[in-house]
Order: structure tokens, then sequence, then C-alpha cells
């Protein structure tokens, strides 16, 4: 089959295709002829150098695919050659044919083409394992999504939405911002040519953001803290402005914070089946009532992974990039 490897760390021109054997399923695994894989920004980072895949998962990259099952290990129940699935995988996404931990596949909603699906599994899990499971956004609480018009962004819109919270976001230009409310968001804020802090507490009538879901960090964090309402969540997924931050402490304590981050790629199989598990139970059927679907704003053939990379450090999307078989 052909995959792309990353032939050493550096820019997009490291892509390369190489041709390889199909893998073959472990004893829980799934084989997934792939017809289209997600480009996520971890993609990039480790493409960089800076992400390396944890134990155990392939180097070629790709976080996540759509596709048909090819076949199935010994001991897979759920899943037959055939079935249209999408699935979260921890490397390998960028190739021909993938394998999946069973758990971790689920099915294409009736209302989204295989194309589409490839771009879903990494931005749903994530945001839901981090603003509903950690972060416990209730229906009539507020929700900022830092980055609105990113993959992670534009679906952190439609989903806390579509749960009933009052959604607001940040973004780079009006265009971005202009997408976040056509999706939801009642008001984006140009972080550019605004300032968010002053007007979401404005917004607020002073009582703050009750969920923030942040990748910039550095200045961000106190920021954030600074913005955050009584009993207020910070879910912190990436840093992409700094790892390095300062916190008033006082503010913690007074406004009875909480604080905190995870990424999902280093998770165990088990934790992943189960965010899975209430991805389907909770998610899917507001999928199914196309009340929220992935929001693609380019296919790239497979081969042409590199220039799908430069489109998205370009920063000019909007939404999710795709890479189709
Ligand atoms: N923790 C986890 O489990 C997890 C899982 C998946 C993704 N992530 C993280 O979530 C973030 C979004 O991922 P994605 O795939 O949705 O990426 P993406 O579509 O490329 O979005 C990145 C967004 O960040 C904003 N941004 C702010 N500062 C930036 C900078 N210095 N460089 C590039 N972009 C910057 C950009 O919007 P503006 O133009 O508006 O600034 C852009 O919309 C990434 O940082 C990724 O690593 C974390």
């Amino acid at each position: 089959m052909i995959a792309i490897a990353i032939a050493r760390p550096g820019g997009p021109e490291v892509l390369q295709p190489i041709d390889v054997p199909v893998p073959a399923p472990g004893s829980r695994e799934v084989l997934i002829r792939v017809s289209a894989a997600g480009v996520n920004r971890p993609d990039i980072m480790q493409r960089d150098g800076k992400y390396p895949p944890p134990p155990g998962a392939s180097d070629i990259p790709g976080l996540e695919v759509s596709g048909v099952v090819a076949a199935c290990g010994p001991s897979v129940e759920r899943w037959r050659e055939g079935d249209r699935v999408c699935a979260l995988v921890s490397g390998g996404g960028y190739a021909e044919y993938c394998l999946a931990p069973d758990v971790q596949c689920l099915p294409v909603p009736s209302t989204l083409d295989l194309v589409s699906a490839g771009g879903v599994p990494e931005t749903f899990f994530t945001v839901w394992a981090n603003a509903f499971e950690r972060g416990r956004l209730r229906a009539g609480e507020s929700f900022l999504v830092h980055g609105g018009s990113s993959g992670i962004g534009t679906t952190a819109i439609q989903m806390a939405r579509a749960f009933g919270a009052r959604v607001f976001a940040t973004a780079g230009t009006e265009e971005k911002c202009a997408a976040c409310e056509r999706l939801g968001a009642e008001r984006a804020i140009n972080y550019k040519t605004e300032n968010f802090a002053a007007i979401l507490l404005n917004l607020t009538n002073g009582r703050g953001i009750d969920v923030i879901l942040d990748m910039v960090g550095g200045a961000y964090f106190s920021r954030n803290v600074d913005l955050l309402a009584l009993e207020g969540r910070l879910l912190q997924i990436a840093v992409l402005h700094g790892a390095r931050a300062e916190i008033n402490l006082v503010r913690l304590l007074r406004q009875r914070l909480t604080i905190t981050g995870a990424t999902l790629r280093s998770r165990t199989v088990q934790e992943k089946g189960a965010i899975a598990g209430a991805v389907e139970r909770l998610v899917w059927p507001l999928v199914e009532a196309g009340k929220i679907r992935p929001v693609i704003y380019a296919t790239f053939p497979l081969i042409e992974a590199a220039d799908a990379h430069r489109l998205m450090e370009s920063g000019s999307h909007i939404g999710k990039i795709v890479l189709t078989v």
C-alpha cells in the first residue's frame, strides 16, 4: 500500500509517499480501507519532530480515518467486513489501509459521507473529553473557545451550542469570526482588533465565563483565569503561544476555579474506547439530526499531503483539512 512517511523532521516536503506492506490486525484490531484521513495540527508538530508518536504507535502520521472495514482480528465482535466506520488512531492514518482498536471505531452517521467522516474523530473526541467530561459544561452555562475557526474550534462551537450553552469564540480575522457566528457563536471576537476579556465581561454582566477551552496558552493563561466566573473551569489543550504562564493564585481561591489539561493521544485504548462510547451515545444523535457536522474546508489526494500541511500552516483555513484516498 501507499503511505505517507516523515522522511526526517522538517517542512512539508519531508512528507513522502512510500510503499509498505498492508498491516495485519491484532486480536482486537480492525483493518480499515481508508477513504479519508483528517489532518490535524498535531500532525504538523509530529512532522517538525516536536510530537513523537507514543510507544507502540505507527510512525506514519494521521490521527483519524474513515473508510470501510477490510478485515477484523479474531476477537473483534462488533464490526464486520464492509462496515463503514470512522476511527481515532494513534498514528498511521495517512495511508491506504490503517489499523484501529475496535473500541475506537464508530459507525459513520447517515448524515455524513465518508470524506466528511474522516475529519470527525480527533476533534469530536477531544472536545467531548475536555469541554464536557473534564469541564462538565452544562446547558445554560457560558462557553468560550479560543481559535474558534480551527478544526477543534468549529467542532466545539457546534457541540456546545447543541447542548444548550451560550457560546463565544475568538479568531484572528473578520472572516473567521463571521464563520464562528454562523456555526452558532453568539459573538466571535477578533482578538487582533478587540479585547476579548473586556467584551465578554460586558456581555456576561461582569460575571465572566463558566468554561474556557484554550489552545493558545502563554499570555492567554492569566487573561483566561481573570475571565472565569465563580466555579469556572479552564481546559488547556495546547500551548501554541508558549508553555510558561503566571497565575494569580488568590483569584483561583476566591473564584473556586478548576484548571485542567489533557492530550488525547497518550490516553489508553480503554480510555479512548470510553470516550468513543460517550460520543456515540450522546453526540452521534445530534450528528444524525443534522445539528452538528464537521466543517470541511479542503480536501487533497493522499499523495499531496505536503500541500495539505502547507495550507494548514498558512493558517487561512476554516475548519478541517482532509486527505482522500
Ligand atoms: N490536547 C489534545 O488532545 C488535542 C487534540 C487535538 C488538537 N489539539 C490542539 O488543538 C489545537 C487546534 O488543532 P486543530 O487541528 O484544530 O488546528 P488548526 O485547525 O490548525 O487550528 C489552529 C488554530 O489556532 C489559532 N492559532 C493561534 N495561535 C496560533 C499559532 N501560533 N500558530 C498556529 N495557529 C494559531 C489559529 O487561528 P487564528 O488565525 O484565529 O489565530 C488556528 O485557528 C492545536 O494546537 C492542537 O495541537 C489538542
